[in-house]
Order: structure tokens, then sequence, then C-alpha cells
């Protein structure tokens, strides 16, 4: 069966507040969506899958892009979750799905067994969700100003609805059609409101939804005990000489010196990047960008810090935190110092509290002291699926 994966990305988050829409806020080091992207679409099971956003986050959308090292098939979304969901529908329809599995962006630790379980069922049924039982006691309340319990609710016959839900499409298509512009909590109801059947699988705890800030706090402790802190070193040098200008730290330097090298020969960047893949356990900067291949001739080194930092997502890992000491008697690093922090924040997409840029002269001794070179060293901290 062909399958569509359709994740709904295109809230406004209100309810979490923060000022950027929850699902593009970062949770140790990468932000929700990419978090729920990476669990979602492992092992090419999908034949497509549509990211249903707001037109507004472009920008937004281009850092996950960023963080990801790949473009995603986005389509707008709606006022409400209903319609943002029948423009994924239709997308997944347009690709020749068969079958679709929707999920809230806001849903970042859905599991492989989980999806496994979803699409195995959906031989027997053609719709199924995970649900959970209600564990605390229920009641309605009365009144809205000054709120009191009413009658207590029995909880035996309920349950709470988790996403990915999966369907075959047609029928899917047929329930929308048939709902007008109704909006519905989620697409289980939709398939309900058309008298169709839904057949309920065991959901996960560890599967909530980030629905307040309260939320987010849960979400880094539940990041953290599932993932490790690595670090990654680095080092480099190039030599010096006068020159019109230096590239450093993804900075341009007029101070009548430069750096010598295959590339831009930008040491800062060298070693950050030899850093970021020591941490990813992935060899060296040699290994990648090989002075002998032609291609990496006057190349910039952002390029080479952007696949360290692929290769490190592809890993399993997020970058939260970088440190470099840059060390030379000239050029002078504390004129540039906060460009140079600005620039590798937004390289790696940390926040500029997380970089740190430090310089030191080695007392004229050594090929630094004698001006002949410049050493940089950068050490970083990532969070690694354990
Ligand atoms: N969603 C969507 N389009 C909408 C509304 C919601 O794609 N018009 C998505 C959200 O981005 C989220 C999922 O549906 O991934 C579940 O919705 P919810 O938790 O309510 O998220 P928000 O609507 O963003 O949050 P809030 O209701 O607090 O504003
Ligand atoms: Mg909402």
């Amino acid at each position: 069966m062909k399958i569509a994966a359709v994740i709904v990305a295109a809230g406004r988050g209100e309810r979490a507040g923060g000022g950027v829409p929850k699902q593009y806020r970062k949770l140790a080091g990468k932000s929700v969506l990419a978090r729920t992207l990476h669990r979602l679409c492992h092992d090419g099971v999908f034949v497509g899958v549509f990211v249903v956003v707001n037109p507004a986050d472009r920008h937004h959308v281009a850092a996950v892009e960023a963080e990801l090292g790949t473009k995603l098939d986005t389509i707008p979304g709606g006022a409400t979750r209903t319609a943002s969901v029948r423009a994924g529908l239709e997308a997944a329809r347009a690709a020749g799905a068969e079958a679709v599995l929707i999920h809230d962006a806001a849903r970042p630790f859905v599991s492989r067994t989980l999806i496994e379980r979803l699409i195995g069922a959906l031989d027997a049924h053609p719709a199924v969700i995970p649900a959970l039982p209600v564990a605390d006691a229920l009641f309605r309340t009365e009144g809205d100003t000054d709120p009191k319990m009413g009658e207590p609710v029995s909880r035996d016959a309920l349950q709470a609805a988790q996403t990915p839900q999966a369907f075959h499409l047609a029928p899917l298509l047929e329930a929308f059609e048939q709902l007008g512009d109704t909006a519905l909590a989620d697409d289980a109801a939709v398939i309900r409101a058309a008298g169709g059947e839904v057949a309920l699988i065991a959901g996960e705890a560890e599967n909530f939804k980030l629905t307040t800030s309260a939320d987010f706090a849960r979400a880094e402790r539940q990041v953290m005990s599932e993932t490790i802190s690595v670090t990654g070193q680095g080092f480099d040098v190039h030599r010096l000489e006068p020159a019109e200008l230096m590239w450093l730290c993804g900075i341009e330097i007029r101070a009548g010196l430069g750096l010598v090298g295959h590339s831009d020969a930008d040491a800062g960047l060298h070693a950050l990047t030899d850093a970021v893949l020591g941490a990813a356990g992935a060899g060296d900067i040699g290994q990648h960008f090989p002075p002998s291949d032609p291609q990496w001739k006057g190349a910039a080194s952002d390029a080479f810090l952007r696949h360290a930092l692929t290769l490190l997502d592809e890993a399993g890992g997020a970058l939260v935190h970088a440190d470099l000491t840059i060390i030379a008697e000239r050029p002078k690093i504390g004129p540039y110092r906060d460009a140079m922090r600005a620039r590798i924040a937004a390289l790696t997409g940390l926040p500029l509290a997380r970089v740190n840029i430090k310089a030191t002269t080695t007392e004229k001794l050594g090929f630094t002291g004698r001006g002949e070179g410049l050493a940089a060293q950068a050490i970083v901290t990532a969070r690694l699926t354990s």
C-alpha cells in the first residue's frame, strides 16, 4: 500500500505562547518540527511527506530546512486544523497515495514502533488511531467566572486520542467531503461524523502533545533522558602572509594579513567543523573535503560546517554549545569578536549565548608567536540519541 504522511504544522501555538509558534521552538538544540520529522520519516516508508505550514512562517520553515539539510514538501494550511489537514490530503491524493498517516507537528516523541503498529493495523482497518485510557477522575464544570465541580463523569468508557492517525485515503476524503466547513478536533472525528468506524490501538504516554509552556519543560526532560551529552574537539593551522583580506570564523577581516590554504583557509571554521565531526563520530574534515579535490579550491568554509552539521543530524545529534580559541599575535580578534560570534550562531542555529570566541597570543613563542601562522581550537557539546 502506498502511504503518505501529512504533518500539520500551521497552528499558532497560542496556548504555549513564547513568541514563536511551538513547532518552531527549539528543544535541546533542535526544533520541535525537525524532531517530529526525524521520528516520522525513516526508511523511506512514505511515498510523500507533506508538511502543512502557515505561509507567514516562511522564515521558520527555511530554518528547519537548514537544520535538516533538505527541502521540505510544504503545503499552505488553513485557519483550523481540519482545514490544514484537508490541504495536506489533497497533496497526498495528488501523489497517488492509497493511505495516509496524519500527525501533529507538536508531537515530537512519536515512536517508530507506534508508526509500525499503525501501518500494520491498516491491513485490517480503514481507520485506526492510538488512544490512551484516562487516569484521573473526571467531572463536568459548572459556572464560567467561578467554576465549581459539577456531575462526576465515569472514565470507564473514555479514552484520549493521539496522533498519528492512519486512514485509507478514499473513505477519508469522502468523509471530509461530507463534513463541509465544520472544524473538528481530529481526523478520526471526521470519520465518525460520516458514520464510519475507527479502530483503536494502544497509544504511548511519551507521545504527548506540546500544548502549554509547561509541556516544554517536560519535553526538555524527556529529550535529556533519551540522549547523552557528547563533546567534539577540533584544531587547525594556516600559514599567515601579507594580503588584502582574511577569512576567519566566517567573516572577512581586512587587516593586511591573509591565511594561505586550498579553500578560503578559515582556520576557525575548520576547527569548528572538525569539532562537529568529532561529536558526530564522522572522522575529520580532510576525509570529507580532500584538499586534492579541485572542487574545494577557494571554497567558502561555510559549506564544510553545514555538511558536518548535517552529518551530526543524521547521527541523531544536535549541537548545543560551541567554544573557539584563536591563537595568533595578529590580527587582534577583539574588534571582530561580536561579528564572529553572530556569524557562527547564524551558521549553526545556536543562540548567541551558546557561542563563545576566545583569543590568545603565545607570548611571541613558536610559529604563532613569530607570526608565521594562525591556529584555532574548537570544542563543541552536542546531545546525541543514546
Ligand atoms: N494546526 C494546523 N493548522 C491550524 C491549527 C493547528 O496545522 N490551523 C496544527 C498545529 O500546528 C499542531 C496540531 O495542528 O501541530 C495540533 O493543534 P494544536 O495543538 O491546537 O496547535 P495550535 O493550534 O498551534 O495551538 P493553539 O491551539 O494553542 O493555538
Ligand atoms: Mg489549536
